[in-house]
C-alpha cells in the first residue's frame, strides 16, 4: 500500500474536522478574544517540551492544536514501533497464532494516534495475505477533548480513505476494528481471551502521570500476558519508560531505543489551515506573548509526519 494517498486521506480528514472545531471554537467571538485562547494553548503544548510543567489537556484548544500538529508524528511513532516489532519477530508476523483477533490496550491515547498506526498496520498485513479477523481497541485517557477529537477523525478518516479504491486495503482493515474509549478504568473489562494482546502508551508517560500510568498496566497484566507492548516518549523521558514496564524474563526487549521513524513527507491541507490562522491573528494589534514568547510564528511552519527526537521500549515475544 503506498504512503502518499493514506497521507492525503489523513491530510483531508485532520482540516476537516479541525476546521469545524475551529468554527465551533470561535462562534460567536471576536479574533482579539479567540486569539488569547490560541496563544495560550500553544504556549501550554510548547509545555510537552519542558521538563514538569503540565500541558492543559482539558483544553478544547489545547486538543485542536495537538490535533493540527501533532497527531500524524504520533501515528508515525506507533506505526514506527509497531512495524519494527514485527520485523524483529522470527515469523515477520503482526499476529503470532492463527486465531485472526487482536485486542490492543492503549493507555493516554490522546485523539487516538495508536488506533489509526494498528490500522495501517494491519491493512498492510492483510496485503500480505496474513488472516485478521478483528481488531479490539480499548483506549483510555483521563482527558475528554483530545479523546473526543480522536473519534471525529476515526469518522472523517473512515470516509475520507473509503472514497479512494488505492487504499482499499485500509479500508478493509477498518472495517475489522471494534473501537472502545474510556475517561474511567473500566477499560480492562471483558477482555477476550482467545485474542492476541498488546499494551501501549505513546508519549503519555510524564513525572507526573506515570505511577497512575504503571498501576493501570499492572492490572491489565494481571487479566492479560501481553503478546507485544510499546511504550514511547521524548529523549527527555525516556528513564520513566523502565519505570512503568521493567524488563522481565518471559518477553524479548527491543534492542534499539532510537528507531528512524518510517513515514516523511508532508500535510499541505493542514498547513494551509494553520497559516490562516496565523494570517488572521498577525493582522490584530497588539503582540500575542505568553510567558515571554511569541510563539504564535508556529502557526507558520509546515505540518509534516515528524516527532522530535522519541524513544521506544518495545516488548514482544515467539511462539
Ligand atoms: C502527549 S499526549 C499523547 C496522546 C497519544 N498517546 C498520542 O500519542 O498522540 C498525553 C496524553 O496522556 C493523557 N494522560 C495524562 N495523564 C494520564 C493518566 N494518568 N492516565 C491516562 N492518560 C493520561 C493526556 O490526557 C493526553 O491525552
Amino acid at each position: 500500500m503506498k504512503l502518499r494517498p493514506v497521507t492525503e486521506a489523513l491530510d483531508r480528514a485532520i482540516s476537516k474536522v479541525g476546521r469545524k472545531e475551529f468554527d465551533r471554537l470561535t462562534l460567536h467571538r471576536n479574533p482579539q478574544e479567540w486569539a488569547v485562547d490560541v496563544g495560550h494553548a500553544l504556549d501550554s503544548l510548547r509545555n510537552l517540551q519542558s521538563s514538569d510543567v503540565n500541558t492543559d489537556y482539558d483544553d478544547s484548544w489545547v486538543a485542536l492544536f495537538y490535533l493540527l500538529w501533532y497527531q500524524p508524528g504520533q501515528i508515525n511513532v506507533a506505526y514506527t514501533a509497531i512495524r519494527s516489532m514485527i520485523d524483529s519477530r522470527d515469523a515477520g508476523q503482526i499476529l503470532l497464532g492463527d486465531g485472526g483477533k487482536l485486542h490492543v490496550f492503549d493507555l493516554g491515547c490522546g485523539a487516538l494516534a495508536m488506533q489509526f498506526a494498528v490500522t495501517v498496520a494491519v491493512a498492510i498485513s492483510l496485503e500480505n495475505e496474513q488472516c485478521i479477523t478483528e481488531i479490539r481497541t480499548d483506549s483510555y485517557d483521563t482527558n475528554k477533548p483530545l479523546v473526543t477529537l480522536g473519534k471525529k477523525l476515526w469518522q472523517q478518516f473512515k470516509i475520507e480513505v473509503s472514497k479512494d479504491p488505492e487504499i482499499a486495503p485500509l479500508s478493509e482493515a477498518i472495517k475489522k476494528v471494534r473501537p472502545r474509549s474510556s475517561t474511567s478504568k473500566n477499560i480492562f473489562v471483558g477482555g477476550n481471551v482467545s485474542a492476541e494482546s498488546w499494551i501501549s502508551a505513546i508519549h503519555s508517560v510524564y513525572p507526573n502521570t506515570w505511577p497512575d500510568l504503571k498501576e493501570t498496566i499492572d492490572q491489565i497484566k494481571e487479566r492479560t500476558d501481553p503478546d507485544a507492548e510499546f511504550f514511547t516518549s521524548h529523549s527527555m523521558r525516556e528513564n520513566l519508560l523502565r519505570l512503568i514496564s521493567p524488563p522481565t524474563d518471559t518477553r524479548r526487549r527491543h534492542p534499539k531505543s532510537t528507531i528512524a521513524l518510517r513515514w516523511s513527507s508532508h500535510f499541505p491541507e493542514i498547513t494551509r489551515f494553520r497559516k490562516e490562522i496565523y494570517s488572521e491573528i498577525s493582522r490584530l494589534p497588539g503582540d500575542f506573548r505568553f510567558n515571554g514568547r511569541d510563539i504564535i510564528w508556529y502557526l507558520d511552519r509546515m505540518v509534516t509526519w515528524s516527532c522530535q527526537d522519541p524513544r521506544f521500549l518495545i516488548y514482544t515475544r515467539d511462539r
